[in-house]
């Protein structure tokens, strides 16, 4: 059991003498969790191997599962990769900072334990002020995995990370609320076309627009897709390998409009008349005329959809809710990735 200390710092504005105290647990080998924009991470000093596996265990995390580096300046990559990829600079310089992370080789300084074993090293700049001032004053890049156990739904807010990993880390900076709310866009540089690993807070079609054909890997549409390699036996919706998850039941119930109300009112009643489970909606309108235990308006577009999920989903288990039904959305700008974390997530997904 760690001794876990919380510390409010203005993300607008950082406290310096704080910002100070955090990197110099850093610096000692020690866990910080502190907020992005993207989602709140969970970090180590990057170039110490003993400090990086307290993250796995702080996490629960398989250690095959590779870090994201992060960094406070273009400069600083030097040190992480050899990469000289003209479109890499490209990316770095349009994007940066912000939600891509971007896969290249990794350099000798990075150890192994950082990217699960891999030659290669995923690298990222935070587009947030308390992120890249604790990089700046650790004088480290900053391994982090997002802060949560794992398996569960990324923490957007410190309350989540203090839900989470109390007593496993040394240090919570409350930075308040995520802006983004969804993880990084995760890109692999090191093939001639790149391709998206992970959709994310920053659209593929931006990136797309930038530097040309993108290929997608399969499991960013179908998240079943590595558990169907694996298991080969991959047939029913209802089996889907879980992720992001909230630890009631997640139903996603995609079609048209018209359709989708009436069927998440048919499960609704069923899941509560029949079976007696607590049930919460998720919905993008004002206007509804739903009847659950728990309704969740998350905003029309897919901004506020995006900013707010993770936050329904730990708010509906602190309420003990049994079932989550959502309407699926378009897997448009950031509607990919709203979709690849409820079809993670989803123990059944509905095509009406
Ligand atoms: O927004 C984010 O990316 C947040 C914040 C804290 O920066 N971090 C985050 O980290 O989501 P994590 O560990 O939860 O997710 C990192 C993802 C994983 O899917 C991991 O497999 C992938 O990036 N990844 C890391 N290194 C990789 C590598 N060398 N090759 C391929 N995938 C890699
Ligand atoms: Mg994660």
């Amino acid at each position: 059991m760690a001794h876990t200390q919380l510390i409010k710092i203005n993300p607008i504005n950082p406290e310096k003498p704080k910002i100070v105290r955090a990197a110099n647990i850093i610096r000692n080998g020690g866990l910080v969790a502190f907020p992005t924009e993207t989602v709140y991470g969970l970090g180590a000093n990057a170039l110490d191997p003993v400090a990086i596996s307290q993250i796995y265990v702080a996490k629960g995390r398989p250690a095959n599962n590779p870090l994201i580096i992060h960094i406070a300046t273009i400069e600083d990559l030097k040190q992480i990769s050899n990469s000289r990829s003209r479109k890499v600079l490209k990316l770095a310089k349009m994007f940066w900072p912000g939600p891509l992370t971007l896969v290249l080789p990794k350099s000798k300084v990075v150890p192994k334990i950082a990217t699960g074993g891999l030659d290669t090293v995923a690298v990222r700049m935070p587009n947030h002020k308390i992120a890249r001032s604790l990089i700046r004053s650790a004088g480290v890049p900053i391994a982090a995995p997002s802060a949560n156990i794992s398996g569960r739904p990324s923490s957007t807010r410190a309350s989540h990370v203090i839900e989470d990993l109390w007593g496993r880390v040394d240090l919570i900076i409350d930075g308040g609320k995520s802006a983004i709310g969804l993880e990084s866009t995760v890109l692999d540089m090191t093939s001639s076309d790149p391709i998206l690993l992970r959709p994310g807070g920053l659209p593929i079609e931006k990136v797309a627009n930038l530097i040309g054909n993108i290929r997608i890997h399969p499991s960013v549409k179908d998240p079943s897709y590595s558990s169907l390699k694996k298991f080969g036996s991959y047939k029913s919706p209802g089996m889907l390998y879980r992720h992001y998850s909230p630890k009631a039941d997640l139903i996603v119930v995609e079609g048209p409009r018209s359709k989708v109300n009436s069927k998440i009112k048919e499960i609704t009643s069923r899941a509560k008349t029949i079976e007696g489970k607590k049930v919460c909606i998720i919905t993008r309108r004002r206007q509804h005329n739903f009847n659950a235990d728990m309704i969740r308006f998350v905003g029309t577009d897919f901004k506020s959809f995006s900013k707010n999920l993770f936050d329904v989903f730990r708010s509906a288990d602190k309420h003990n809710v049994d079932v989550i039904i959502t309407e699926g959305i378009d897997s448009t700008d950031l509607g990919l990735a709203v979709m690849n974390r409820l079809k993670k997530a989803a123990k059944v997904i509905i095509n009406t």
